[in-house]
């Protein structure tokens, strides 16, 4: 059967690093406030020069070399964002060209933290349906652009930064490798709880975001733990058959509680919250990066990957790596 096969990984960060210490010297903030109400200790922030469309291309250049794919040879680009370089034309056609490989298809997806999970889902369906054979799917943002650094609430809680996956149509066995299960949803009556007060069309202001953080918080934990039960029923499986999962890095008590809803012990989460903040649709292919180059994931593992975010939008994705 044909199945999308993740076969390299690849993220990036800005240069600079900011710690909640150095934060605090110009917000009225703390170390010990971030630290407890999210497990957040530092984030990347984009630095002159570095864009959504760079931090992509830097990340998809290291998922090319690790999947061992010339920039050529990918047929499909999808770039998950909601802070693109421009209003159109599309980041991903940006990345393409950056990296050499003009002619296929490029284009971006808008699903804000879940954006990443969308643009897979899409991905794999365009793979199995052989509109291209190698893709390159991206989750990259530079949200730090976006928020408003009066506002203490929303500004400490994002990063920078991208991560990438090449993706493959490959033919594989029943118990062989690749994307199993997917489930999406949205729900845009909750878009006053979390969203940017500009745009285009409205305000033709770029806009700053937005976030009514403890209702964020609840809807997050009750969809997230229902969408990880439809995937597992989908597939028959069950929390104990996941090796890992890759979440969202919103904050790391939502990853606690999501992970105790399944019955997952923690350690089976992977948690990056802490040194990259929220980085929107770039922190499950950020955190997927981490985990595979330093040992954690490996060939044949069983990998559930969850997003949730503005719109409401949330998802879930099940693969045997
Ligand atoms: O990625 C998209 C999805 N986003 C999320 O999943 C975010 C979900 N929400 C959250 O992660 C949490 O709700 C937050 C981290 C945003 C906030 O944590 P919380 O425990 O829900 O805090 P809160 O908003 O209820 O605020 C508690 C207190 C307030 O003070 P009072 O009213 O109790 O006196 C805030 O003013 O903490 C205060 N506060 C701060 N204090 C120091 C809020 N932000 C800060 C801050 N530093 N940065």
């Amino acid at each position: 059967m044909i199945r999308s096969v993740i076969t390299g990984t690849g993220s990036a960060l800005p240069r600079n690093c900011v710690s909640n210490v150095e934060l605090a010297e110009r917000i009225d903030t703390s170390d010990d406030w971030i630290v407890e109400r999210t497990g957040i200790r530092q984030r990347y922030i984009a630095g002159e020069g570095e864009t959504t469309s760079s931090l992509a291309t830097d990340a998809s250049r290291k998922a090319l070399e690790a999947a061992g794919v010339a920039a050529e040879e990918i047929g499909l680009i999808i770039l998950a964002t909601a802070t693109p370089d421009h209003t159109f034309p599309a980041s991903a056609t940006q990345v393409q060209h950056a990296l050499g490989c003009g002619g296929g298809i490029a284009f971006d997806v808008q699903a804000v933290c879940s954006g990443f999970l969308y643009a897979l889902a899409t991905a794999d369906s365009m793979l199995r349906t052989g509109m291209a054979k190698k893709a390159l799917v991206i989750g990259s943002e530079t949200f730090s652009r976006i928020l408003d650094w009066e506002d203490r609430t929303t500004c400490v809680l994002f990063g920078d930064g991208a991560g990438a996956v090449v993706l493959e149509a490959q033919d594989v066995a029943e118990d062989g490798p690749g994307i199993l299960a997917t489930r999406l949803h949205a729900e845009g009556a909750h878009k006053d709880l979390l969203y940017v007060d500009g745009g285009p069309s409205t305000t033709g202001e770029v806009g700053k975001l937005r976030m009514k953080g403890r209702e964020v918080f609840r809807h997050a934990v009750v969809n997230l733990a229902e969408v990880l039960n439809e995937v597992l029923d989908e597939v028959g499986m069950t929390g104990a058959d996941i090796d890992w999962v890759v979440p969202h890095q919103a904050n790391a008590r939502i990853l606690d509680a999501t992970a105790r809803k399944l019955g997952l012990p923690a350690e089976k989460v992977i948690v990056t919250v802490d040194r990259h903040a929220n980085t929107s649709a770039a922190s499950v292919p950020l955190a997927l990066d981490v985990a595979v180059r330093d040992g954690r994931i490996k060939r044949g593992d069983m990998v559930m990957f969850e997003a949730m975010g503005g719109g409401f939008t949330w998802g879930a994705s099940l693969a045997r790596f």
